[in-house]
């Protein structure tokens, strides 16, 4: 009896497996099917491969990036790799499927005409979610990102980032301070005062309260800040054995950083109550978002303040902390890298600082109104240039949803489409796709500014440093104006700076990329 029950056991188990099997089979086989359909009907064509020798766990591809990482020469080691492979190539990575592309063409299908086909990957997930949390704009996807970006709009309209005397009062500080260390010392590193100039900024404009890094000396901040940059950056290069090492260097500078992010979500709380007791129905919807008045939160300059937007759409403390969280590092790390970059190359080239110089010798001294910043051709040139040559964020991910197709990278010349599988990720490299010569000439190494000259308006593709479509940088137009109004008051103040750093320029990734010798200079009062 035992026995029999026992066999009719085995026999229900047995069947349910060779099931099981045969339905996995027919799946796959049905898949292979109807994608060979698709690969015939987009006209795909075979993508270069890079050679793993390990085709499983791309264990291979994944030591050699991280060993280019650890020497810093990250950049130049993928731009080898597209030299030897094509602009467009496949490699197993870390059990993933991975296109890597600095092709134009696939840059803007990813991210404008074939936008809903792609997403933010888990990788990137994975590796900021301990910093800038579930709730991060810069996580999400769907729905969730869509009701996200709308709440960020309003907070980067024209009157947030043509506000000169806003960006003077900070730039004023920095000035001052940069002035004192450089008489004290004899010269000045101006990367640690641009990551304090962009925090008092992005914080003023975002919060309505500046944190003032350049007048209160929180220096624990500022390093805490980094060390969590960094500390991100080391996850996404390590992925699962991130959990496994751990790393309470980053634990403890992530949970400093957020616990003094709290003061801010008690703000916003707050306004919200305040709000309620005046019986403000202020609910932030799509429909008031083009800069009409009416139900938007407002200060008295008529700027709408994304602390008092946020808190408006949610109670929750959680939430309302990623997001501010985000914005800050969003709004630090990109634009003092920018700054950092730019005079990295003046302090080495004074014919360059000395155009600028006559350039804006017309103001006589005076500040500029946002019309004559904005007409100052070869500082907006240096910006460019700075941009193009050290993009801020020179490597991005995304990770195809569905399957579908990128319009080139196939075939003996790449010059056919692809096939994407659902769940592969794709890998772009803007340094890459900057230096191109065959795109910017054989003087692409070059930080010729005058190039500017003849390519305005052209090539939105090939120059990328803000991303595109509808999830590209909202912080564009502030971060350019801040930027460019730094950059001109320096000048202004200062009749020479003279480089003391004799290194070349080398990667320091984290949230975005700078000099990891930042820009050792010495000043000559004007
Ligand atoms: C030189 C300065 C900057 C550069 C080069 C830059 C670059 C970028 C890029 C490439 C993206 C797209 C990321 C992606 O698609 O994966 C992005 C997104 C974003 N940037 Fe910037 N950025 C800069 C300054 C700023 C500033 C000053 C702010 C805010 C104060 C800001 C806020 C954001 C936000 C919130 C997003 C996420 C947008 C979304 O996912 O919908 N950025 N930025
Ligand atoms: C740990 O985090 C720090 C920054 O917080 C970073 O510099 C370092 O590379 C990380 N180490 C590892 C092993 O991930």
């Amino acid at each position: 009896m035992a026995d029999y029950r026992l066999h009719t056991i085995f026999y229900i188990l047995t069947s349910l497996l060779s099931l099981a099997v045969l339905h996995w089979t027919v799946h796959k086989v049905l898949l292979s099917i109807s994608r060979s359909k698709f690969k015939k009907a987009n006209n795909c064509q075979p993508i270069p491969k890079y050679p793993n020798k390990d085709p499983i766990f791309g264990y291979d591809y994944w030591h050699a990036l991280n060993k280019a990482a650890e020497s810093r020469t990250l950049l130049s080691w993928l731009r080898e790799q597209y030299r030897l492979y094509g602009n467009t190539y496949y490699a197993r990575l870390q059990t993933a499927n991975v296109i890597s592309t600095c092709d134009p063409e696939n840059l803007k299908a990813m991210h404008s005409t074939k936008f809903k086909d792609f997403a933010i990957d888990s990788r990137r997930k994975f590796a900021f979610l301990p910093l800038l949390g579930a709730h991060s704009v810069l996580l999400a996807n769907g729905a969730a990102w869509e009701h996200k970006r709308a709440m960020l709009k309003p907070s980067f309209s024209r009157s947030q980032y043509t506000n000169l005397p806003l960006f003077e009062r900070h730039v004023g500080h920095l000035i001052e301070a940069v002035r004192v260390e450089n008489t004290k010392k004899g010269q000045v590193d101006l990367a640690e005062f641009f990551l304090c100039l962009t925090v008092d900024i992005t914080s003023e404009l975002m919060y309505g309260t500046s944190i003032e890094l350049l007048t209160n000396g929180n220096k624990d901040l500022v390093r805490d800040m980094t060390q969590s940059a960094e500390g991100g950056h080391a996850r996404w290069l390590l992925v699962f054995l991130a959990n496994i090492i751990g790393n309470s260097t980053f634990s403890k500078s992530v949970s400093k950083v957020r616990n003094f992010m709290k003061r801010f979500v008690d703000e916003a709380i707050s306004y919200r109550q305040h709000s309620e007791s005046r019986s403000i129905s202020a609910k932030p919807t799509a429909r008031n978002f083009e800069g009409q008045q009416g139900t938007e939160p407002l200060d008295v300059k008529g700027r709408v303040i994304y602390l008092q937007q946020l808190s408006l759409g949610t109670r929750d403390r959680k939430a309302i902390l990623d997001e501010l969280t985000t914005i800050l590092f969003a709004g630090r790390d990109t634009t003092a890298a920018l700054l950092t970059n730019l005079f990295f190359v003046l302090a080495h080239r004074s014919d360059i600082y000395d155009k600028l110089r006559a350039e804006i010798s017309v103001l006589d001294g005076e500040r500029p109104t946002f019309e004559q910043l904005k007409g100052f051709n070869y500082l907006q040139s240096c910006l460019n240039e700075a941009l193009r040559l050290y993009p801020v964020i020179p490597i991005n991910t995304r990770m195809a949803v569905v399957d579908t197709t990128l319009p080139v990278g196939g075939g003996p010349k790449g010059q056919s489409p692809i096939f994407v599988s659902a769940g592969t990720n794709i890998a772009f490299h803007v340094t890459a796709l900057h230096r191109r010569k065959d795109l910017w000439g054989e003087d692409a190494e070059d930080f010729l500014p005058e190039r500017w000259e003849k390519i305005q308006g052209q090539g939105a593709w090939m120059y990328q440093p803000f991303g595109g479509g509808p999830r590209n940088c909202p912080g564009q137009h502030l971060s350019l104006a801040e930027a460019a109004y730094t950059v001109l008051r320096i000048v202004q103040e200062f009749s020479m700076i003279t480089g003391r750093d004799s290194e070349p320029w080398t990667e320091l990734i984290a949230l975005t990329c700078t000099n990891a010798n930042g820009a050792k200079v010495t000043l000559t009062e004007a």
